[in-house]
């Protein structure tokens, strides 16, 4: 774990090293991205009505600033990176680009002119339901993941190591089928990280688990390198001690390192 710009560190990396790179940089939402911390007590004369339609009263704590998202061109803050991340994978290596509406074409075309056309592999739509809906459009309520491999149909791809999911409509395949669950196909409903539990590390756009596990066990062998070095919470170094993969996450936040050593510790039993 490295923390770093990413710019500096991916030079140092050995060419040909990674099995799967998944990378999640900063949308370009324009904003920064900063976490409140909030008290919230009973009182009837509170300022917000929560569970079974008591009162609560918030107190603002304070703000952490984890790190500024807003770029004037982001295609040319991504193509360097982007551009090395090719040269990182090994020949049966992909790699996973998420983004959101803001940038993912903007990106598909760079990725396509750096990689080839012939090196797209997919475009998962990952879909959530979760949060404010504006009435004067369609809620936006999906991230675009893009993939690319390093050589066409030498990469790896374990379809049968991704967890099955339920079909839609388990009446017309029948009940052994349905018992089994469907693979996933390239649209992927998934819950955002839960408010509260496990999993959650108070990280602002912390990634859901269940969204890298797919991602970890399709692309990548037990042993093999991953690499992510937009790493935020280190959700993807936390499936891959899961998945007995090992990996390198980089990330320029002091923030976000304390947030993934402290995860990590826990992951993996070791004291901070
Ligand atoms: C969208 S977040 C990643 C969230 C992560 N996938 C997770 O599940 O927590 C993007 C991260 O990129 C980091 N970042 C932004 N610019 C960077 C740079 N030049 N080098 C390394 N990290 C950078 C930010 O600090 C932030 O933590």
């Amino acid at each position: 774990m490295l923390e770093a710009d990413c710019a500096s560190v991916l030079p140092r990396l050995p060419a040909g090293a990674f099995e799967l790179i998944y990378i999640d940089p900063p949308f370009n939402t324009g904003q920064r991205r900063r976490r409140r911390r909030l008290a919230v007590a009973r009182d009837d004369d509170g300022d917000r009505t929560g569970f079974g339609g008591h009162r609560y009263r918030t107190q603002a704590l304070g703000e952490t600033l984890h790190y500024e998202d807003s770029f004037e061109d982001y295609v040319a803050f991504l193509r360097p990176k982007l551009e090395r991340a090719r040269e990182l994978l090994a020949p049966e290596g992909t790699l996973y680009v998420h983004l959101d509406y803001r940038e993912a074409h903007y990106v598909k075309v760079e990725l396509d002119r750096i990689f080839g056309r012939d090196c797209f592999l997919n475009e998962i739509i990952w879909a959530y339901d979760y949060g404010a809906k504006p009435t004067r459009r369609w809620p936006a309520k999906h991230d675009t993941i893009l993939v690319y491999v390093r050589n066409p149909g030498e990469q790896l791809f374990d379809a049968e190591a991704v967890e099955r999911e339920p079909y839609m409509a388990p009446g017309l395949v029948g009940p052994r089928k349905a018992a089994r669950g469907k693979r996933p196909t390239d649209t992927w409903w998934h819950t955002i990280v839960p408010t509260s539990g496990r999993e959650r590390t108070g990280y602002p756009t912390q990634k859901p688990e269940g969204v890298l596990r797919r991602i970890v066990a399709a692309s990548s062998r037990p042993g093999g390198w991953c690499l992510d070095f937009f790493a935020g919470s280190g959700t993807l170094g936390e499936v891959c001690e899961q998945l007995g993969r090992r990996y390198v996450l980089v990330d320029s936040s002091p923030q976000a390192i304390a947030v993934i050593r402290a995860r990590l510790a826990a992951a993996t039993g070791d004291a901070c």
